[in-house]
């Protein structure tokens, strides 16, 4: 999202930006989008208001990862746990996918953002499924951000498929070696997918969710104290600063140690 100035035509890209390191700037921004019932609940309205407030959140959220140069951003629309939802806020909830999939679809394009899905996705409803596979099939080839919509999405059910489908390979060849982390890596839903370096999660819960289990293992965690309708692009951006202000040591040790051999900001 840009800003217009009173007399200017030309978008003021938003002062937070300024402040971000180009060259440090996450390659994969992954996001739980949490509290859109509570958000409609504490206003007295259905859920499912908080789920259509949560569709403008996407879009600040897609904005602000574009502005920013992130090459990769993953959002948690809906995990396999969510299936036991009342039927009619299920239904609810693709339909306003297929809104969203149908209303931004060209500026989907025109952005060049590549889209693509995680998840069972043969579970979804037919509708929802042609309108994923027919823009997957247009942005295949778009050079921009690629926005990964998790969908019938679990991280125990994404590794126990990749188990089943080296269990497979194995038979299938008549011989099964050890099984090296590489192996279960090749077989997730998006293998090509680099790991998130930062996984931003709305309405103030410290929890992951069953939310890209596997590829978490090293990845920073910034927990927001907000409802996901009231996310705007300046979380995504103060998310990103201060990520930028901590120091990745995955297991390893810090280049320069504090010589009183006080601990870090950052965990290990
Ligand atoms: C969590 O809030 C949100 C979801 C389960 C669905 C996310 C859906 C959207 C943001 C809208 C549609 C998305 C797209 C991509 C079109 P919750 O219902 O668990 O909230 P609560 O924890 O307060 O009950």
């Amino acid at each position: 999202m840009t800003r217009r100035t009173k007399s200017a035509e030309k978008p003021e890209p938003h002062p937070l930006l300024r402040l971000v390191d180009p060259e440090r700037v996450p390659l994969h921004v992954a996001i739980i989008m949490d509290g859109n019932g509570r958000w409609a609940k504490a206003r007295g309205l259905a859920r499912i208001e908080g789920h259509k407030a949560g569709i403008e959140a996407v879009r600040q959220a897609v904005s602000a990862a574009s502005n920013l140069g992130v090459r990769h951003l993953t959002l948690y629309a809906f995990s396999v746990e969510n299936w036991k939802r009342p039927a009619s806020e299920v239904r609810a909830l693709f339909k306003l996918l297929q809104q969203f999939l149908t209303s931004e679809a060209r500026k989907i394009e025109e952005n060049r953002i590549r889209f693509r899905t995680i998840g069972r996705t043969a579970d979804l409803p037919k509708p929802v499924r042609t309108l994923l596979s027919s823009l997957e099939s247009r942005t295949r080839n778009a050079g921009g951000c690629t926005l990964t919509l998790a969908l019938s999405y679990g991280g125990r059910t994404e590794i126990a498929d990749a188990c089943d489908a080296l269990v497979r390979e194995a038979l299938a060849k008549g011989q099964m070696g050890r099984v090296s982390e590489e192996d279960v890596a090749r077989n997730l839903y998006a293998p090509d997918l680099p790991d998130p370096d930062l996984l931003i999660r709305t309405s103030g819960e410290y929890r992951v969710s069953n939310f890209l289990l596997w590829q978490i293992a090293y990845t920073e965690l910034a927990i927001l104290d907000l409802f996901w309708p009231d996310f705007k692009e300046e979380h995504f951006y103060e998310a990103v600063l201060d990520y930028q202000r901590r120091e990745r040591r995955y297991g390893g040790v810090s280049p320069n140690p504090d010589p009183q051999g006080l601990p870090a900001r950052s965990g290990s």
